[in-house]
């Protein structure tokens, strides 16, 4: 599969995985539309890439999403790809996070991207063709100390994405839905507290993550692979393999170990 001339739009292109996306997508001869809700951020993005347009949007406004998604489609005449990248992560225990922050989590990591692909299908299924890549977390497998609302988000769209990618088997529209472990971007900075405020710090488990670029490297080689599910893991490996055959250890490592960010 190649992407030359394809039109790929990616959410969370501001920061992190989704800006080193789009910077190997470009790289690859991709045309671009870039989403987040910092317009700087994403202009000075646009200025190192060939062909690309800009959509400013705050994700945490549902109701504007199908419009959102009209735009997008009207930007190029289509949309071959869209990877959802945007996402925000949490920094406090369960007994210290307000409702309103799971409200927050739920928004941005769950509804957000259902809305969009649920108003991007109809286009997919009319012409029988598109690709949407969602990046949950390891933490979408599995509980994490510190994260009940963000590993709760990332679940609920493991579930909505694997029950799309059966109801659409025998079709040519394709979903990826990529679990990464820990990978060095700004994510721990922009996590919630438990009274909605930033965390504001790096955490040293985000120091020791994977470098981004080769984390999109293997998002964009599991896309062309067709890979349903794409896991991009190092020592997390170790902590899945417990979870699954050895829970009760798997409790205490992540019991020990979690509590400390
Ligand atoms: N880094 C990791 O260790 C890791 C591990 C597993 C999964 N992930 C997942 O990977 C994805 C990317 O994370 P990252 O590490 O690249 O984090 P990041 O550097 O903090 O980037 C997050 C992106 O999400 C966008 N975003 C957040 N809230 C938004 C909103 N209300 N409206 C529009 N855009 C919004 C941000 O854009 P603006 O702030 O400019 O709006 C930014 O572009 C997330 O879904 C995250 O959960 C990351």
């Amino acid at each position: 599969m190649h992407f030359k001339d394809k039109v790929v739009w990616i959410t969370g292109a501001s920061s992190g995985i989704g800006k080193e996306l789009a910077l190997q997508f470009d790289a690859l001869g991709a045309i671009l539309i870039l989403t987040s809700s910092n317009q700087s951020l994403l202009s000075e993005l646009q200025l190192q890439l060939q062909k690309s347009k800009i959509l400013v949007y705050n994700l945490l406004d549902l109701k504007g999403i199908p419009a959102l998604v009209d735009e997008a489609l009207s930007c190029y005449g289509r949309i071959d790809f869209v990877i959802q990248s945007a996402g925000i992560s949490q920094r406090a225990q369960a007994t210290e996070t307000d409702i309103a922050v799971y409200e927050k989590l739920m928004a941005i990591n769950y509804f957000a991207p259902v809305a969009i692909n649920q108003a991007l299908l109809p286009h997919f299924v009319a012409k029988n063709s598109g690709h949407s890549v969602i990046i949950s977390s390891v933490a979408g497998l599995m509980g994490f100390p510190l994260r009940s609302g963000y590993a709760a988000s990332k679940h609920a769209i493991k579930g909505y994405v694997e029950t799309v990618q059966c109801e659409l088997l025998e079709t040519k529209v394709r979903h990826s839905i990529v679990y990464p472990g820990r990978i060095d971007t700004p994510i721990s900075k922009n996590a919630l507290q438990g009274n909605g405020q930033q965390y504001g710090t790096t955490d040293a488990n985000n120091e020791v993550g994977m470098n981004v670029k080769i984390c999109a490297r293997k998002i964009i080689k599991g896309i062309q692979k067709g890979k349903k599910a794409i896991v991009i893991v190092k020592a997390e490996r170790i902590l899945l393999w417990l979870w699954w055959f050895c829970p009760a250890l798997y409790y205490k490592i992540a019991h020990k170990k979690g509590l400390q960010n």
